[in-house]
């Protein structure tokens, strides 16, 4: 078996500029900072950091979002190499099909499939919270059963199927919409910042980190309690120095989607100069306002009063500026669409790249000659996040889509000095300083962040890794493109020689 079998840089790149496959270089580095800022900022900050502050970490979660973004930084250093040097759509899963060999590609890929439908769901439940605050302050009342907190989340399932059938009709992510969107989000975070700083209590930030204290997840036991102290005994705990570091391996969340930047290698005008800025910028961008929101967040209400839902919102509506309240929820509501429709389209993609590599059934690529897109992976990517958000309980996913993501972040890592070695004649526009020490260090934080997340979490995603390599060596293995080309390869070569 060949499991290390390689797709060349050369056919990748050689496969974006047939004339029927070519997309417009057009994006610029302001561009790709602006569509970055547009996919990270989403539920992280809108709910998570609220969530998080109040149960694990109090005020000292501006340290945990800190630690989240240097790790992040880490691996947006290896990710702007690869851009750069493999400028084609695709992402992670691209990178490793050309270094580290198929097997690894079909892992990256599966783990990036697990970050963006789940996280679509997350931000679709994020949304969800944010539109009954938002109908509640207008007056107007939304089922509970059929709310966020309810058995079915009607709010979100309605949410993702008209997003979903947008993206089967092939909806052009239009700049301009997309502009307009990011352009309310960050008035909103601007907002909060700056009508909040008005409102800080100091005394909320005393302590600042909260005294070690009870358990992780007391009712759930060992499950509940991150991996790290289970396996070694240490007391499960939350606030003190571990409960920081639990906590970013949480707000993690908030960063994802920097990565998205680097699918869109082919649209960009320069891609060796413009990706690295578009990466590394919108990350610098969304670390300062999220350090800055956790500071007024928490400066504004105490942490264990801190609304775990709708925290940006609710943090007024505690000082009684119930329109400020309205105008933020309004804001999350409209900004968040954005996040979960560039999440499906980027399910899509990573599904469409597989199966035109034959590691799925290549007829789901298929792209319907009315609509210009692959419906039938449109379709079932909209129905699997559609149910997905409508019946999983809130809160619970968040951790699975961080522990796929850091995974592929992990490979991808270390996926740059093994194709330094390979292939040391490719133009680099970029190159990560420090390597091999840089990329493996960033390896190793995303592994001690995963170890950060709980028992629970890390069983889910063994079986969806087991999942994974079933479909694999029942399927891709044997279906794929390049196995079959080196078959065939391999068969005239024997021709040849008789
Ligand atoms: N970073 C994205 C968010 O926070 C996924 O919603």
């Amino acid at each position: 078996m060949d499991l290390l079998r390689t797709k060349s840089v050369e056919a990748s790149i050689a496969e974006t500029v047939e004339p029927e496959h070519q997309l417009k270089r057009t994006l610029t580095a302001l561009d790709l900072t602006v569509f970055g800022v547009g996919v990270v900022i989403g539920a992280g900050i809108f709910t998570l950091t609220g969530k998080v502050a109040a149960q694990y970490a109090g005020p000292s979660v501006v340290f945990s979002f800190l630690i989240a973004a240097l790790c992040c930084a880490l691996a947006a250093l290896c990710y702007a190499e690869f851009a750069s040097t493999v400028p084609v759509a695709g992402s992670a899963y691209t990178f490793s099909y050309a270094t580290l060999g198929e097997l690894v590609a079909w892992i990256i890929g599966w783990d990036l499939l697990l970050e963006c439908l789940l996280g679509a769901s997350v931000v679709a439940q994020g949304w969800s919270t944010y539109f009954v605050t938002f109908l509640d302050e207008i007056g107007l009342t939304w089922p509970a059963d059929l709310g966020p907190e309810g058995s079915f989340n009607l709010a979100a399932f309605l949410m993702v199927a008209v997003l979903g059938a947008l993206v089967c009709y092939g909806i052009k992510e239009s700049m301009r919409v997309n502009l307009v969107l990011v352009g309310v989000k960050l008035f909103i975070v601007l907002f909060v910042i700056v009508a909040g700083i008005g409102l800080i209590d100091s005394s909320n930030y005393h302590p600042f980190v909260p005294d070690a204290a009870g358990t992780v997840g007391t009712a759930g036991g060992w499950l509940h309690a991150p991996l790290l102290q289970t396996v070694f005994g240490v007391q499960p705990q939350v606030y003190g120095v571990l409960g920081i570091i639990s906590a970013a391996s949480v707000v993690f969340f908030a960063y994802i989607g920097f990565d998205v930047v680097a699918t869109t290698a082919e649209e960009a005008r320069r891609p060796q100069r413009d990706l690295p800025i578009g990466i590394l910028g919108s990350l610098a961008v969304c670390t300062v306002l999220y350090v800055a929101v956790a500071l007024v967040i928490t400066g504004m209400v105490r942490y264990d009063h801190i609304d775990p839902n709708a925290a940006l919102a609710n943090a007024f509506v505690a000082h009684g500026k119930d329109g400020y309240a309205t105008l933020i929820s309004a804001g999350a509501v409209a900004g968040l669409t954005t996040v979960v429709m560039t999440l499906m389209i980027g399910a899509v993609r990573v599904v469409f790249a597989m199966s035109r590599d034959g590691l799925l059934p290549e007829t789901l690529a298929k792209v319907n000659p009315r609509t210009g897109t692959p419906l039938r992976i449109s379709a079932g990517i909209a129905v699997l996040v559609a149910i997905v958000a409508s019946v999983t309980p809130i809160g619970k996913l968040e951790e699975m889509v961080n522990i796929g993501t850091l995974a592929a972040f992990a490979l991808v890592s270390l996926a740059v000095p093994v194709l330094r070695r390979t292939r040391p004649d490719l133009e680099r526009g970029f190159r990560v300083p420090l390597s091999p020490v840089l990329p493996v260090v960033a390896a190793l934080v995303c592994l001690y962040l995963m170890l950060n997340l709980s028992a629970e979490t890390w069983l889910r995603f063994l079986v969806w890794m087991v999942i994974g390599f079933v479909i694999y060596f029942t399927y891709g293995y044997a279906n794929s493109r390049v196995g079959r080309r080196g078959q065939l390869h391999h068969a005239k070569v024997l021709e040849g020689e008789a």
